[in-house]
Order: C-alpha cells, then sequence, then structure tokens
C-alpha cells in the first residue's frame, strides 16, 4: 500500500533526540511516511542507524554527501514533505532558523519547505528561559512556524522546570490533525457531550455506568480535525484531555445539564454521546452509611432528560442523540429520534461483547428525520466519527 502522507523529521543534538524514535513509530503506525535529517550533533545521541531501521528510510545528515540519486537532497526532501517536525527542537535550530542560517542539512531544508512545520522545543530551563530563545521563538511563530511548548517537570541535567519535551503522544496527535486534508468544519461550532454521569449515594458510593468516553471523544476530536470549534462537556472518564479542544468536566446529571443549556445557544451542532443517568439518588446521605442491615434500600428518581429539552430549545441547532439498545435498535432509535425532536440518531447494540462501551471499535446505525439510514460495519470509533459527520453532511 502507498503512503499517502509525508513527514521530514528534523532530529538535532539535546538528550531528548531518542525521543523522536517513540513519534516515528506512532506515525509509522498511521502509514504515515517518514523521512530523516539529523544534525550532525544529533548523531552523537543516537545513531542513524536507529532512524534507519525505524523510518524505513535512508537517514540524511551531511548536506555534501554524494547524493544516492540525482536530485538536490534538501530541496527534494523540503518538497516531498506534507509536514516538518523539527523534534527535539534545540536552541541553536531555534536561533538559526529565526536568524535565516541555512549551514546544514536541516536548517536549509526548513528554509526550503512550503510545508508546516512545527518545533517541539527541549531544552534546560535556563536556556529555554532565555529572553533571546524566548525573542526567536515569537519572531518564529509570528512567520507561521507551529511549536509544541515544551512542559515543566524533571531535565536530565537534574533541573527542574520548564523545558522537558513535551509527551510524544501528544506531539504525534497534533502532527496527525495538522495532516487531516478535510477542513470542512471551519466555520463550525461543535457541542459533544461525553463519558457517564454519576449519581452520589453518600459520601463514598455512587452509582454510575460503564460509559468510558471513548466515542465522544473520537467525535470531539474528529471535528476538531476537521477544522471546528469544539467544547467537550465530558462526565468522569480516564481519557486525557484531547489537544485543541475546550474541555469541561462535569460530574452528575445536573452539572452536565447546566453546562450544556450554557453553552446550547451558540452551537452548530450538538452532539449528545454521553451515557448520562436517567435515574438520581432520591436521599444523598451526607454521612457514610453503615452496613448495620440485611437489606439497604435506595430510592431513585427520575433526573433531568437533558437531550429532550435541547429538542424543545433547538432553533438553528443540528442535534445528534445517542441510543444505546439491547434489543429492537431500530424501532427504539426511531421512537428516540421523534420524541426528542433530534435530527439524527446513532443507534447501537450494547449486548455484542467487542464493539460499544469501553471498546475501541463500534458498530452502530445512524437514522436520520428525513428517514435515511446508515448501516455501519464494526471499526474503530474515530472512523464511526468520520462517517456520522460525512452524513450529517456539514
Ligand atoms: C549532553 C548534552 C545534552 C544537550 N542537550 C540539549 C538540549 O536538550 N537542548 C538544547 O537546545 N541543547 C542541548 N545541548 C546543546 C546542543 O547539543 C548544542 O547547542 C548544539 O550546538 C546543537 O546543535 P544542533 O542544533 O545542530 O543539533 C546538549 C549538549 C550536550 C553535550
Amino acid at each position: 500500500m502507498g503512503f499517502s502522507k509525508t513527514v521530514v523529521i528534523g532530529v538535532c543534538g539535546g538528550i531528548a533526540a531518542y525521543k523522536a524514535l517513540d513519534v516515528i513509530s506512532d506515525l509509522k503506525k498511521k502509514n504515515i511516511n517518514i523521512n530523516v535529517i539529523m544534525t550532525k550533533n544529533a548523531t552523537k545521541f543516537v545513531t542513524p542507524l536507529t532512524f534507519q531501521a525505524l523510518s524505513q528510510n535512508m537517514v540524511v545528515t551531511d548536506m555534501f554527501a554524494e547524493p544516492k540519486a540525482w536530485e538536490i537532497q534538501h530541496i527534494s526532501l523540503a518538497k516531498k514533505a506534507d509536514l516538518m517536525l523539527i523534534l527535539p527542537a534545540t536552541a541553536n535550530i531555534i536561533g538559526k532558523v529565526a536568524n535565516g542560517i541555512a549551514d546544514d542539512m536541516l536548517s536549509t531544508t526548513i528554509m526550503a519547505t512550503k510545508a508546516p512545520v512545527i518545533f517541539a522545543p527541549a531544552m534546560n530551563t535556563n536556556m529555554f528561559a532565555n529572553p533571546i530563545v524566548k525573542e526567536n521563538i515569537n519572531k518564529l511563530k509570528q512567520h507561521g512556524y507551529n511549536f509544541v511548548s515544551p512542559s515543566s517537570g524533571r531535565l536530565a541535567c537534574g533541573d527542574v522546570g520548564e523545558g522537558k519535551l513535551a509527551d510524544t503522544k501528544l506531539i504525534s496527535a497534533i502532527v496527525c490533525s495538522m495532516l487531516y486534508d478535510i477542513k470542512d468544519m471551519t466555520e463550525k461550532r461543535v457541542l459533544v457531550t461525553a463519558g457517564p454521569t454519576i449519581s452520589p449515594i453518600d459520601p463514598v458510593r455512587y452509582l454510575s455506568n460503564k460509559s468510558t468516553g471513548k466515542m465522544g471523544y473520537a467525535i470531539a476530536e474528529e471535528a476538531r480535525d476537521r477544522g471546528a470549534k469544539v467544547t467537550l462537556i465530558s462526565g468522569p472518564t480516564s481519557l486525557e484531555h484531547p489537544f485543541g479542544i475546550n474541555v469541561i468536566n462535569v460530574k452528575t446529571n445536573e452539572e452536565m445539564y447546566n453546562e450544556v443549556l450554557k453553552h446550547f445557544d451558540s452551537q452548530d451542532i450538538v452532539i449528545k454521546s454521553a451515557a448520562v443517568a436517567d435515574y438520581k439518588v432520591e436521599q444523598y446521605s451526607p454521612k457514610k452509611i453503615k452496613k448495620n442491615n440485611e437489606r439497604l434500600e435506595i430510592k431513585l428518581i427520575k433526573d433531568n432528560d437533558i437531550l429532550k429539552k435541547l429538542g424543545e430549545l433547538k432553533t438553528k441547532q443540528i442535534l445528534v442523540g445517542f441510543a444505546a439498545e439491547s434489543n429492537d435498535l431500530i424501532e427504539n432509535a426511531e421512537a428516540k429520534l421523534r420524541n426528542k425532536n433530534l435530527d439524527y440518531i446513532v443507534a447501537n447494540d450494547i449486548t455484542s461483547s467487542d464493539t460499544g462501551f469501553a471498546s475501541d471499535n463500534n458498530k452502530v446505525v445512524i437514522l436520520s428525520k428525513h428517514g435515511e439510514i446508515i448501516n455501519l460495519d464494526k471499526m474503530p470509533k474515530k472512523m464511526v466519527a468520520r462517517e456520522l459527520f460525512n452524513f450529517i453532511n456539514v
């Protein structure tokens, strides 16, 4: 299978050079072609052979090496790149590019490319705090270069502070997002809800459900990748905050209700994929309930129906609901679509063990209020999210 995209990764002489290997490994799994350019100093930290083996391409280190084919390599790589990632970006490369210096293969290729360039700096805290480095970064940002800011932590030199390379998973996700071809939602504001809600019983116990939030997070990320401005209202999950998305954390149905209503008016599309508790505990016990009795009865009462409320309030918004059903999937989904005044409903059969809750895959049917229906095969949740937005045809 051919590669659809090429990322040229520039590795510089810093302790974090080995972390570029993780990013290459992530991107290769996504079938992205990788060409590595190493600075001379980078080769002191990791051998070119390691990068060659992982990228499955020749690694370029020397601008004046005998070319393997007749092409001027810094120009050919600059043209071939759909994106350049400089990782780790040393104070040196940042300073060189900011000042128009092109004295080796990497700095020359950065200068020659028209592709977007991302710098992922990593350096000692004092170096990162140096006003000259800061000025250089600001200058590059003004010229349209992108940066993934370093995080704070314990650095290899023993200092603690800002300058640690950003998380490599985050860097890979940003690269993939920037490579995404479909940018058809740049004018859209999208609100997504995800995860479960909880209903507290006493200070240590609560009722909840099996939702992990994976489907909703995938939808929010797909909308972000397509250029939308995304707000994600999330119940408690173990998922990491996705970058570039306004994440609002809530716990209970009521908190989710309040946040959703606060943001609803300004949205173009609202996708309610959260598994919101239908019932709440009638009487919360402020003290921990003791195990004195053989039987313990907890009374539940109906909680807010957020989706129904949005169906009543809706003006211009496209409203999408989810139906997790264990029987009569289509009939139940159609009824929910009508009763709650939805535009679309995504229905899935939760009795299947390898799709639905907690799984990375889902198998869904999407119905529209106009009677259209698509029946999707089992696929990763990110693909389901893509099909959903394709179907909504925003
Ligand atoms: C052990 C060691 C670790 C280094 N780590 C970093 C670093 O993390 N970030 C940085 O900007 N420079 C670091 N340097 C300094 C750079 O290697 C030096 O500035 C060099 O000129 C960078 O060259 P390059 O940008 O062409 O790779 C380190 C140097 C040594 C010896």
